[in-house]
């Protein structure tokens, strides 16, 4: 008899869509969403900003500079802060050429037109990015995530978490919105005492997988969190994350991931 696909998967990591599948389609698009979701991943990662007409948008950098031809339209709005365009001047910017000339006409989205894109299709890992330059905007997330209903289905079907690197941050989301599981980003290598205390009010521990160990894992579990690593490019790399047991693995390419755990 042949292995149901469900059961060969279990105890499978997460593979879970970087920025969308940035390593093919440009990332935070909804170009990027789509391939992601084709690419079967379980998980869409994205980065969370505010414009200047107080906007959830999802961008990366904190500034329009790398990923749109923000340059071109606006010459003299350097140094191109996200914060200091409204939407709609965000939305005239083309963020898909700079990827390649197939994306032309590609734009930033509102994280409702990101979450309409995901729907019920993936979960969804949301990372408001340096939220410490947009004051309250845990209160604008919150509302974002209560009132919109692809948002409101995904708590529902508990679809969704919530990460940082700026972990002060966090807690405060984190004690406006108790039931929406949060995740603690480490760039370097979580100790016992950061495991120990993350345990207390966080669901995730997800660090750079390249300053991690199998023992960090073994921590975070023992701590009854879970752990997604990031950001995982390479087979040799995916296969010893999944080896260490992590719940997730974060990567520019699920479809590779997704291969290789058929493997
Ligand atoms: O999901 C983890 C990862 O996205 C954190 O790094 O810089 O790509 O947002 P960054
Ligand atoms: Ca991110």
């Amino acid at each position: 008899l042949a292995v149901p696909v469900a059961t060969a998967a279990a105890g499978a990591p997460a593979v879970i869509a970087h920025r969308g599948s940035s390593g093919v389609v440009p990332e935070n698009t909804l170009a990027a969403v789509r391939q992601a979701v084709r690419h079967r991943a379980d998980v869409v990662e994205n980065d969370i900003q505010r414009t200047k007409d107080g906007e959830l948008v999802i961008v990366h950098d904190t500034t329009l500079a790398r990923t749109t031809d923000v340059e071109a339209v606006f010459p003299e709005r350097a140094p191109w802060n996200v914060g200091d365009f409204t939407l709609a001047e965000i939305k005239r910017l083309d963020a898909g050429s700079w990827f390649a000339p197939e994306f032309a006409g590609e734009r930033v989205p509102t994280l409702r037109e990101w979450g309409e894109a995901v729907g019920a299709r993936a979960k969804m890992l949301l990372e408001p990015k340096a939220p410490e330059l947009y004051p309250g905007i845990e209160k604008d997330l919150d509302r974002e995530l209560r009132t919109v209903p692809v948002f409101r289905a995904a708590l529902r079907g508990e679809r969704i978490v919530v990460q940082s690197f700026n972990h002060p941050w966090l807690r405060g989301y984190h004690e406006l919105a108790p039931e929406v599981p949060v995740g603690l980003l480490f760039g370097t290598k979580p100790t016992a005492t950061d495991i120990e205390q993350a345990a207390a009010w966080a669901d995730q521990v997800n660090p750079a997988f390249k300053v991690i160990d199998e023992a960090t894992v073994d921590l975070v579990h023992g701590q009854g969190m879970e752990i997604h690593v990031w950001t995982v490019n390479d087979g040799q790399g995916m296969r010893t994350a999944r080896n260490w047991g992590v719940d997730g693995i974060i990567t520019n390419y699920p479809q590779v991931l997704r291969d290789l755990l058929r493997d």
